[in-house]
């Protein structure tokens, strides 16, 4: 017997992606449009969004660009009164902006740059899924884009790892207090994706090796991939799919 809920499609669904301007949020936002959702996308820079939105557009997706840092509570108010004031609800939030500011020890880690890992990585999450809450109605689907780092400890990315790792324990909490509201809420942990993010990884040839030695499948991965688990998750496809964190890392963790 056909099912209609057996499928990809996101109509009539609002989708609040943060760090929607390139790479995986990007990704991610462009997925969901073309799945027929109505997608807000937000980052810092207005005019890329601006750009984003029109690129969008032209391939008939309905896009709302919106600047707003994350790690700024007025900025994240803003972003969602613009949203539930244009479309009404918000079915979908997906929290994929986030820093690294420093590489190294522990050591040489300032508390400011550990303060500012912890307030944009995981303290945002927090408090845009807070505020989002009211306005998400059953069926809601909340996805935290995490890393292998979190998982793992990774070398010199210790802040990063701590945030990540982090998020992904928000994750299963929130799953556990809002299932009775019907919103489920999952992570995505990818492994090395080819964006600007990752650039120092994949940019200097040497640390690209070592790098894709570690890779059971001897490649990076491509925003693109992460988008597709990140349908699934927002999809009526995965309604029983709440409380994990999947991870799209080449086999990276399985080793
Ligand atoms: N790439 C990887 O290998 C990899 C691996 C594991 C996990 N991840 C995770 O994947 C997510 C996306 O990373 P990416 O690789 O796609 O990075 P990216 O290509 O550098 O994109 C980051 C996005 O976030 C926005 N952004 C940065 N800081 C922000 C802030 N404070 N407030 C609002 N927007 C902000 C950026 O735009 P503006 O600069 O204009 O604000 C941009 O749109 C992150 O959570 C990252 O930890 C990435």
């Amino acid at each position: 017997m056909k099912e209609e809920k057996n499928c990809l499609r996101l109509d009539g669904k609002t989708a609040v992606i943060t760090g929607a301007s390139k790479g995986i949020g990007k990704a991610i936002a462009y997925a969901f449009g073309l799945a027929g959702a109505r997608v807000v996308i937000s980052s810092r820079k207005q005019e890329r969004l601006d750009v984003v939105a029109a690129e969008f557009e032209k391939d008939g997706i309905t896009a709302l660009p919106f600047a707003a840092h994350v790690g700024d509570a007025d900025q994240r108010r803003q972003l969602i009164s613009r949203t539930v004031e244009a479309f009404g609800k918000i079915d979908i939030l997906v929290n994929n902006a986030a820093t690294n500011p420093v590489f190294g020890p522990l050591e040489t880690i300032s508390l400011e740059a550990a303060d500012k890992t912890l307030q944009i990585n995981l303290l945002a999450p927090f408090a845009l899924s807070n505020a989002v809450l009211p306005h998400m109605p059953e069926g809601g689907s909340i996805i935290h884009i995490s890393s292998v780092e979190g998982e793992r400890p990774g070398k010199y990315m210790g802040m990063y790892s701590v945030s990540k790792a982090a998020l992904s324990m928000l994750t299963r909490i929130q799953a556990g207090e809002w299932a009775e509201r019907g919103i489920r809420v999952n992570g995505i942990a990818p492994g090395l994706i080819r964006t600007k993010f990752s650039q120092a990884l994949w940019d200097n040839e040497k640390i690209y090796q070592y790098a894709l030695r570690r890779i059971p499948l001897r490649r990076m991965g491509r925003p693109e991939e992460i988008a597709a688990l990140a349908l699934f998750l927002a999809s009526d496809m995965a309604s029983y799919v709440t409380g994990s964190i999947y991870t799209a890392d080449g086999g990276y963790l399985a080793q």
